[in-house]
This record gives C-alpha cells, structure tokens and sequence, in this order.
C-alpha cells in the first residue's frame, strides 16, 4: 500500500474514537531505557514511528513485546549504548533517546539526526543541556559520541522552549545527582505525560506544563504499567476533516483540554463545536470565512496542525494569512495543494501563507511531503472535484494509525493503491 485514493465530495459524518498520542509514546519509550526491568504501555498507538523506535530498542538488547492491546518492554537486557546512524536518520525524533542512554549508562553514541522536510532542526539546545549536565560530547560528521563520569544536576535555560531539549534533559536528569532546572522548558501536553510517567516510575519531577520543570535526581526508577495520553494533533485532524467537508463529527476518548487552541480557530471560522467529558462534537452550519493563524508554542496554536488547516482555510468564503513561526519551512504543502487547484502564495522570507478562497479543487496526482502535509492532502482530496492521488504515504504512516480506515468510518470514499510501474 504506497498510495491513497480518495473520490471527493462526500460530507463525512460519524463517530472516531483517537489512539494514544505519537508525541507522548515516543520519549515515554525512551523513558523505559532508565527503568531497569518491565513496563506494559497501554493505548500505544500502531505507527511506523513506534515500530521504528521498538526496532531501535531491540537493537540495544532490549525486549519487546507489541500485542493488541499492550505494548511490553523489559530493558533489563540492554547491553549497548550506540543507537545506528541508518535507524537515526529514519526517524529525527530517536534523538529523544539521547538523554535516557546517557541517564542509563553514562554514555551514548547516535547518528546525527538528518534535518527534514520542516528545516534545519538542529540539537544545539539538547547538546548545551547534556553538557551543563557534565556529559562530555564530540560531534563527529554523522554521529555524535557522548560520555560522563558523573552526571550532575544543573541550571539550564533554553533560548527557546524546545519539546525535544525539555524531553531530553528530563530524561537525563530524572537519575542524575542533584537537582534540574528547566527553565523557558516547553509546556507541550506530551511532557506532562512523560512527567506523570516518570514519576508513575519512582521520579521526582515538578513543573512539566509550565515554564519551570525542576527534577531532583533519584537514584533507580521501577518499571510501572502505564496509559498513554489521546493524541490532541490526530484528532485535530479529523476535527478539520469534518470542518472541510461540511459535516457532522463526534470525537471519543479525546482531551479536550488539549486542543482549546485548534477548537478556537474552528469556531473563528465559523464551525460549531460542543464538548462534552473526553469527547469534541462538531458540525458546520454556516459558511466558512478565512481568518488570520500564527503557529505558536504550547498553549498556541500547534505547529503540527498548520497544514491541515492550510487546506481548508482553501475552502474558505474569504482570504486568510497564515504565519509559520516555529519551523523555518513547513510550507512545502501549499505547492501541492496549488496542483489541486488551490490558491496559495507563500512567502518563504517571512514564512507567511496567503490563502485565498478557492471555489473547488480538482483531484489530481500529488505528494506528500512530511508527515502533517501528507494528511492535509488526504484532507483537501475529500472535497476536490474527482479523484485525488496521494503518493509517498508512509510519511503519513509515521503518525496516523490508519487514515483510510478512520474516514471510511466517518463516510469517505477511500482506498488505497498500489504505486503505478
Ligand atoms: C516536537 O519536535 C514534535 N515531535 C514535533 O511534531 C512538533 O512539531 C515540535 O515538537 C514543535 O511542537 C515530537 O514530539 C516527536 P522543537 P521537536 O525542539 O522536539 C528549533 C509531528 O508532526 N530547535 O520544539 O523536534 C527547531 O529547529 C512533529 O508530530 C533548535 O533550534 O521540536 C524548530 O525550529 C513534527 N535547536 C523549533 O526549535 C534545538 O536544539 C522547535 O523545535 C532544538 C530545536
């Protein structure tokens, strides 16, 4: 399956219920590497990103067991500390396991992790943290090679708040001697779930979901049974594929809480939306108008949810301006949103998307570029004339579970294809 259909037109309407959160099982799984013996992982979502970082795993001696309902992990067998460049540069988030290798065995050796489709995505922040921390490291042309004889507790302050530096340093502090302090730390959901997980383990961490995280090092975590948190930017997802097709959706098992900032740009567009406990139900009465969007850090509006609504900002009665200001190039979908027929004009200088309205879009061949732009391809095929093609699904893959199965559900005409020779 490399390709995705989708004949447009269709209102979808339905019920969802949203899989546990990438963002959370990701460093919650290199959060395991610090406990030495068994952890069972609920509501792990089924992605390739997961499957990846299990591979990685078992590549550190580390035994995995992935059935239906319960994703096991015994690291009491990890017998390396060198994570292979050719695993790294897969998935650029791996580097989330630099902390927890260090925190486990004083020293680590990674693959240099590959910028991407977003830009550059340097690791100055997490690398300047590690090192107040005591860890001594060499940055060789693709990997990295770091060690620490006694790994210390430290001031660290971010220059900006980066999900992935807060993770990392939080990983290495959790058993490191002394106190952490975080501070500009990110404040993301998914940290506070890596926090409740750490401490769930025997951690003593206060602050995730502020700007202030202080860890006081413990001297050995426990292995713990655990629930990962819904994932806030799937389910956004498929709140806008509701909102592009007119519809009528109701999302289960969700945390409202969140997704207040993608909810208020829904309703300033003109989308009704009711939430009730763990659920988000919205439908569309009245024509939709475009608005003004800036990408922000948590609690903003999600970097992550900025492509899905590029497209249906498309669908839109008015023109809308859309400002990027987290990665230095998360546009490259609005290209192929032009090839169906949508009328973008971007500004790579100051990173600024004009969207003006498009009366309907035309299915057609075209690509996805990065995880988030691949789903708002899916999104904009729902309602353009035709059939719509998106090639290079596995970028889809990476964070959504099944995208063909979860809009069938909701009354989308869907499949997948195979790559035409
Ligand atoms: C996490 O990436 C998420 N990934 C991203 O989700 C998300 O877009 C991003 O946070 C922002 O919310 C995971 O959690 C696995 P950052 P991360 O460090 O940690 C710059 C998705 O679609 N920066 O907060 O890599 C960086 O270049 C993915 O699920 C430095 O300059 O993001 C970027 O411009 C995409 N130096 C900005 O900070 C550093 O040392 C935000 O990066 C680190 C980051």
């Amino acid at each position: 399956m490399s390709e995705i259909m989708i004949q447009g037109g269709r209102r979808l309407e339905g019920e969802l219920h949203i899989a546990g959160s990438k963002n959370a099982i990701l460093p919650i799984i290199a959060a395991t590497l610090l406990c030495r013996d068994t952890v069972y992982l609920y509501n792990c979502p089924k992605i390739s990103d997961v499957v990846l970082m299990i591979q990685i795993l078992r590549q550190l001696g580390c035994r995995v067991i992935w059935d239906d309902k319960v994703l096991m992990i015994d690291t009491s067998t990890l017998n390396s500390s060198d994570v292979p460049a050719h695993l790294v540069s897969q998935m650029r988030s791996s580097i989330i396991l630099l902390g927890a290798i260090i925190g486990r065995c004083k020293e680590a050796r990674i693959g240099m992790p590959g910028g991407c489709q977003l830009g550059k995505r340097p690791i100055d922040m997490h690398l300047d943290g590690l090192r107040k921390m005591q860890v001594e490291i060499t940055e060789y042309e693709d990997f990295i090679q770091c060690m620490t004889l006694n790994l210390q507790g430290a001031q660290i302050h971010l220059n900006m708040p980066s999900v992935g530096a807060t993770e990392n340093i939080m990983l290495a502090a959790a058993c490191a001697q002394g106190t952490t302090t975080i501070h500009n730390a990110a404040k993301e959901a998914e940290i506070v779930d890596l926090q409740d997980f750490l401490n769930a383990c025997g951690a003593n961490i206060t602050g995730a979901g502020t700007k202030k995280i202080i860890i006081h090092g413990v001297s050995e975590l426990k292995g713990i049974t655990y629930r990962i948190i819904p994932d806030r930017i799937v389910a956004g997802t498929y709140l806008v594929a509701g909102a592009i097709t007119r519809g009528n959706i109701i999302l289960n098992d969700v945390y409202n809480r969140h997704m207040q900032a993608t909810i208020n740009k829904l309703r300033a567009i003109g989308c009704h939306i009711n939430e009730e406990q763990n659920k988000v139900i919205l439908s569309v009465a009245k024509p939709l108008k475009g608005i003004g969007l800036k990408t922000e850090v948590y609690p903003g509006f999600a970097t992550d949810m900025q492509s899905q609504f590029l497209a249906l900002l498309t669908t839109c009665n008015s023109i809308s301006h859309v400002k990027e200001n987290i990665f230095d190039a998360r546009f490259k979908t609005a290209k192929e949103l032009c090839k169906l027929g949508a009328h973008i004009i971007v500004d790579e200088r100051k990173q600024i998307a004009t969207v003006h309205p498009t009366p309907h879009l035309i299915g057609t061949s075209v690509e996805a570029m990065d995880l988030r732009g691949g789903a708002a391809l899916v999104l904009a095929g729902l309602v353009a004339k035709g059939c719509t093609n998106v090639k290079n699904i596995y970028h889809i893959q990476r964070g959504y579970e099944d995208i063909v199965r979860d809009l069938s559900k909701l009354g989308a005409n869907i499949w997948y294809t195979e790559e035409r020779k």
